[in-house]
């Protein structure tokens, strides 16, 4: 069974994904690491983001720590954003992810383009969103409890920019599938929010 769950940043994609794939045993792909992680490699050769072919050749993971705590940060998220309008970078990536998707038993995804390029085929979807300023609020609340020092203006802005880009890229841009349930998490808890995707998911299975 693969599970397809896409939304922009902040929206609650990643708790329901990592909520389901308990649920259902299946193992859980954050796709937006593999993202970031091309984007920190080439903040750390200095290479420049501006060049597809730097951002490609940072593709190679040879090195690359997936557990290290700076793949969450801001300046990975905003880097990710920026080469993952890159086609070529879009397709280095892609077998990796479908290999994942398509392994015995199934599992759960989570991206911008799980359910429309990397498992079209997945059995349920799902479309997860809030309002920017309810994900601002979160990002902010998040960066605050790990002690840094940032403005929610600021947070919104680059929310905001960063939808702008992952939306409007020629290459697999941020949408829902037809067929995905659609979950707004606006105001919702984190506990509501899982709850009503199982639900959904649960619906999708039963068909
Ligand atoms: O989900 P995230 O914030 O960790 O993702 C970081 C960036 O990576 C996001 O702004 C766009 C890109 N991304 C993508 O283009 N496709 C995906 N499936 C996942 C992430």
């Amino acid at each position: 069974m693969i599970i397809a769950v896409d939304g922009p940043a902040a929206s609650g994609k990643g708790t329901i994904a990592r909520a389901l794939a308990r649920h259902f045993e299946l193992p859980h792909l954050d796709t937006g690491l593999l993202y970031r992680a091309v984007g920190l490699n080439l903040l750390r050769w200095g290479g420049d983001p501006e060049s597809e072919f730097s951002a490609l050749r940072a593709c190679d993971f040879s090195q690359t720590d997936f557990a290290d705590p700076e793949l969450k940060s801001e300046a990975a998220g905003g880097i990710a954003s920026r080469i993952s309008v890159y086609p070529s970078v879009r397709a280095a990536l892609l077998e990796r992810q479908r290999q994942f998707a398509a392994q015995p038993g199934g599992a759960v995804l989570d991206g911008r383009d799980i359910g429309t390029v990397i498992a079209p085929e997945a059995d349920a979807k799902l479309f997860v969103t809030a309002s920017p300023e309810v994900r601002a609020q979160r990002r902010f609340d998040e960066l605050q409890r790990l002690g840094l020092e940032v403005h929610l203006a600021d947070v919104l802005l680059d929310i905001q920019a960063r939808d702008e880009r992952d939306s409007s890229r020629s290459s697999a841009p941020l949408r829902a599938a037809e067929d995905a349930i659609l979950i707004d998490t606006s105001a919702l808890t984190a506990e509501a929010a899982i709850a009503e995707a199982l639900a959904g998911v649960e619906r999708r299975l039963a068909r």
